[in-house]
């Protein structure tokens, strides 16, 4: 089997702490590589890196924050010697009627994704430019960010910004090897997002019964990919988008409600009686 090895790699982790990061870190350390996740709670991301053992290294930062960003990935290069790759994960999400919505709460969750995403790729940027070395941004959106998505607008509105900033960067700095990617997960559930995305379990069980899977994703699979877009078996891999959710994005496309029916059977008789039934007419 393919092993992605990240040896000798530092890789940078925002809101590695919990969810979604912690699982990438995980995964990042397990191929090899430094890493350094960064939360605004100390005794969390300390927590996690001692579960994760020594080569994942936990520092303070609120990535809302230039000067906190620009200390954190300092520090990193002291310790670590290096950054070689950073991973946009800290976000903030909730659901929430638009018409409700404060001004401070669509600020709270663009400052974090948006913002934050943009201190820690413009900093990363220039330290790799300036040193002549080749770099990796991996940008974690949603599937919604071409469509939009109800009730969850200060993260549709972010996330859209971050896919842009993926695609501006991609192209502005390849000529400096720097590679910008993203990583649009749907279903994973976490405690963070869980307890804020999902009411409750009757409104759990009615979102999985959509997915055309029948099962949410698991953080081991982000995980993986992730570990391969930062690899050096990706080089040419920049400017992508690439949407990890068992193809639940989709279920708008015009005929894709017919996969509801729970038999196939039915379904195929009612193909065959429509076949039968225009036989013959032009
Ligand atoms: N619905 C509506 N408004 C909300 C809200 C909710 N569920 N949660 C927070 N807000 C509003 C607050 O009311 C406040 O606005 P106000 O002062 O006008 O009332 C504003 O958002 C800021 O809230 P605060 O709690 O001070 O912000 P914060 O910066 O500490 O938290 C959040 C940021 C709101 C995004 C918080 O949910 C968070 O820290 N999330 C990180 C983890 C996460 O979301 N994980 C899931 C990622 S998918």
């Amino acid at each position: 089997m393919l092993q992605v090895d990240l040896t000798g790699k530092v890789i940078v982790v925002t809101g590695g702490g919990t969810g979604l990061g912690k699982a990438m870190a995980k995964t990042f350390a397990a191929c090899g590589a430094q890493v350094a996740i960064c939360g605004r709670r100390q005794a969390i991301i300390e927590a996690t890196a001692q579960e994760l053992g020594p080569a994942v290294h936990a520092y303070p930062c609120d990535v809302r924050e230039w000067e906190s960003v620009s200390a954190f990935l300092e520090r990193v290069v002291n310790d670590l010697g290096k950054i070689d790759a950073v991973v946009n994960n800290a976000a903030g999400n909730f659901l929430a009627a638009s018409e409700t919505l404060s001004p401070r709460a669509f600020r709270a969750v663009v400052d974090i994704v948006l913002t934050g995403t943009f201190h820690v790729s413009r900093w990363a940027g220039a330290y790799w430019i300036e040193h002549r070395r080749p770099g990796h941004i991996l940008n974690i959106v949603t599937t919604y960010t071409d469509t939009g998505c109800a009730f969850v607008l200060p993260s549709a509105a972010a996330k859209a910004g971050v896919q842009a900033l993926t695609l501006s960067l991609a192209y502005e700095w390849a000529p400096y090897h720097i590679r910008v990617n993203a990583i649009a997960p749907g279903p994973f559930p976490t405690e963070g997002a869980w307890s804020r995305l999902m009411p409750n379990a009757n409104f759990e069980e009615m979102y999985k019964n959509r997915l055309p899977t029948k099962r949410y994703g698991r953080p081991e699979e982000l995980g993986a990919l992730a570990a391969f877009l930062l690899s050096d078996l990706a080089p040419y891999l920049t400017g992508a988008v690439i949407p990890i959710d068992g193809a639940e994005r989709l279920q708008g496309a015009m005929f894709n409600y017919l996969a509801q029916v729970a038999d196939r059977e039915t379904l195929k008789a009612a193909f065959a009686a429509l076949k039968e039934a225009t036989r013959g007419s032009t």
